[in-house]
């Protein structure tokens, strides 16, 4: 595992529906967690709501960027301007952007290169649509492994090795985001081995060691520490869960026993 503290990443997606109900959730895992310093805790709240939670007990990252900093481009915001805010994170590549708004390899790359190149550090999502299965002649028709190399080697090209320490990336099934259908431990370390392959493949295993890898996909306070423990994840990045201050902080507080 990666030396530094665990990462603990709230993704709200596009919750909550009003801003009085968003500043309540914040404040309520801000009051519980101030004095823990075990973990890095980041909020990513829409972006909309970014500039209510400057403060200093919690991180905050913003769920998507443009790569351009600036320029007609109606409807997108830049790194820069995220970086304005004073967020450190950036999800990116995350699987409903790329499933709902066909985000691809090469857009998640030019993201990637935009938020690094702005200071941030990007959370960079990766994980294959459906489980290994096989057909009926036996032949492996989801192969995990094949679709996250591919999904990181797309999303990395060009990126020097003195930038990737900056990227954590995590590890989330699709099938396991959403439908309370986690992944086993057993099988997010072995997707964690294949990310490290395919960065010691990239680049060297001393730097690949310093990536930090993190799980997402129906984490709940009940299997957060399995994560962390028999996976030997860097942190977690949590949906549903998060939306829910007493499990968020629940799994916070669980994770650093
Ligand atoms: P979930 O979502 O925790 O609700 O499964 C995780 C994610 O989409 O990042």
């Amino acid at each position: 595992m990666n030396n530094n503290k665990l990462l603990i990443v709230a993704n709200w997606k596009c919750n909550p529906a009003t801003q009085k109900e968003a500043e309540h959730l914040f404040v309520s895992v801000k009051k519980e967690i101030k004095k823990i310093d075990e973990v890095e805790t980041v909020i990513c709240p829409p972006s909309i709501y970014l500039s209510l939670f400057k403060q200093k007990v919690i991180q905050l990252g913003a769920q998507n960027c443009f790569w351009e900093d600036k320029g007609a481009y109606t409807g997108e915001i830049s790194s820069s301007m995220i970086k304005d805010f004073g967020c450190k994170y950036i999800i990116v590549g995350h699987s409903e952007r790329r499933g709902y708004f066909n985000e691809t390899d090469d857009e998640i790359n030019k993201k990637i290169k935009s938020i690094l190149k702005n200071r941030l550090k990007p959370i960079f999502c990766v994980g294959e649509k459906d489980r290994d299965s096989f057909d009926s002649e036996g032949k492996l028709i989801n192969e995990m492994s094949f679709i996250v190399s591919e999904q990181i080697e797309k999303g990395l090209i060009g990126i020097s090795q003195s930038k990737i320490q900056d990227i954590a990336i995590a590890y989330e099934p699709v099938w396991a985001i959403g439908t309370g259908v986690p992944c086993l431990p057993d099988d997010a370390m072995k997707a964690a081995l294949l990310i490290k392959k395919t960065l010691t493949g990239l680049y060297s295993r001393e730097i690949a060691e310093r990536v930090k890898i993190l799980y997402g996909g129906s984490v709940i306070s009940q299997n957060a520490i399995d994560y962390i423990k028999e996976a030997n994840m860097d942190g977690l990045l949590i949906g549903g869960a998060s939306l829910n201050a007493s499990e968020f902080v629940k799994i916070i507080k669980r994770v650093i026993i």
